[in-house]
């Protein structure tokens, strides 16, 4: 019987190493180990041997299961690594050949829109300003002579974030805190644009969202007057929009700015389009900003970037931006 135990041994353990897959790995193993194999048959025969016999034997039979089981295992294993490989070449990408393909993406609308305005700013002699986009309340509020309580906090439907003292921190409603930060930060004479993105508790429609984008203008310098206000603007559409496009100032209130106006832009068919606000900056501004209004004076404008992009490419709603289908955007 111990031959019989043997060659049932060499046997299994060659089927194992014959199976090439796990499907054959498994008749294999069913026909080594299962219930109707030769194994189970030799165990059912030990009980007719004598007692001796039966350890010597019981023991063999167990070695020899034991061997056959670790073989299995270890086929298994090998098939497992052979078949994980398989899977990854079969499911390669081979990245190489995207080398050298033409770059298809560009700069979204609005981004493209934002660049064109520093382009032309800078080569109107202005410098680029930034500021953060979460503001303390003094930024954006106080020192734009908008004092706490002041009806003109809630016109602007303010985002506050819990940091700090309640109410102290919000997302700026406004590029106007720019201006402080730019004047507290350097000595006049200054002439920076700040384009950047603000945050208002606006519903979505045709013309708002509640992130929009807008750039900043502040000059301070001595003698800055309303004429160097208007014919700035004026500079700017002729520049900006090209020939055919002018200009008007319009009396309008801002804390920050007095006398105040909203800048308009006329197109070549004779329509109007409002742009944004504008102003002589308020000595209380100045002083904010650690300046001498009787020594400087200063011109201060801000508008909406998204809208002129609108304009631009002939868009007739905002919320085309924020859609990201890729289809809307290749036009631009
Ligand atoms: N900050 C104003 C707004 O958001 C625009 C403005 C800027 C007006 C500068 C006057 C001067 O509506």
């Amino acid at each position: 019987m111990i031959d019989d135990i043997k060659e049932y041994e060499t046997t299994a353990l060659e089927s194992v190493a014959a199976a090439e897959t796990m499907i054959q790995l498994d008749e294999a193993a069913t026909a080594a180990l299962g219930r109707s194999g030769p194994l189970i048959e030799a165990k059912r025969q030990l009980g007719s041997l004598p007692v001796d016999d039966r350890k010597t034997v019981g023991r063999a039979l167990n070695e020899a299961k034991a061997r056959v089981t670790d073989a299995i295992e270890s086929r298994r294993q090998e098939l497992a690594e052979v078949e994980r490989a398989g899977q990854l070449e079969a499911e390669r990408l081979d990245l190489t050949e995207l080398l050298g393909a033409p770059v298809t993406g560009h700069a979204h609308a609005v981004t493209q829109a934002w660049e064109e305005l520093e382009d032309v700013f800078v080569g109107m002699g202005f410098h680029i300003a930034e500021g953060p986009e979460v503001e303390t309340d003094w930024h954006n509020f106080d020192a734009l002579n908008i004092p706490p309580g002041h009806p003109a906090r809630d016109g602007f439907d303010s985002i506050y974030v819990q940091h700090g003292d309640s109410g102290a921190t919000l997302l700026r409603t406004h590029t106007s805190p720019v201006q402080i930060r730019t004047m507290l930060a350097q000595e006049p004479p200054i002439y920076i644009v700040a384009p950047g993105r603000v945050f208002r508790r606006d519903t979505a429609d045709a013309t708002h969202m509640p992130v929009f984008h807008q750039i900043e203008g502040l000059v301070v310098d001595k003698g800055i007057s309303l004429a160097d206000l208007a014919g700035t603007m004026e500079a700017f559409t002729e520049r900006y929009f090209g020939a055919g496009f002018s200009s008007r100032l319009r009396p309008n209130h801002f804390p920050f700015t007095e006398p105040s106006g909203e800048f308009d832009v006329q197109r070549p068919d004779g329509s109007w389009l409002e742009l944004g606000g504008c102003g002589m900056v308020h000595p209380n501004v100045l002083r904010a900003g650690g300046i001498d209004p009787e020594e400087w004076s200063a011109f201060a404008f801000g508008f909406g970037i998204d809208r002129l992009a609108l304009m631009k490419f002939g868009i007739g709603d905002l919320r085309e931006f924020f859609t990201n289908d890729i289809r809307f955007l290749r036009q631009f």
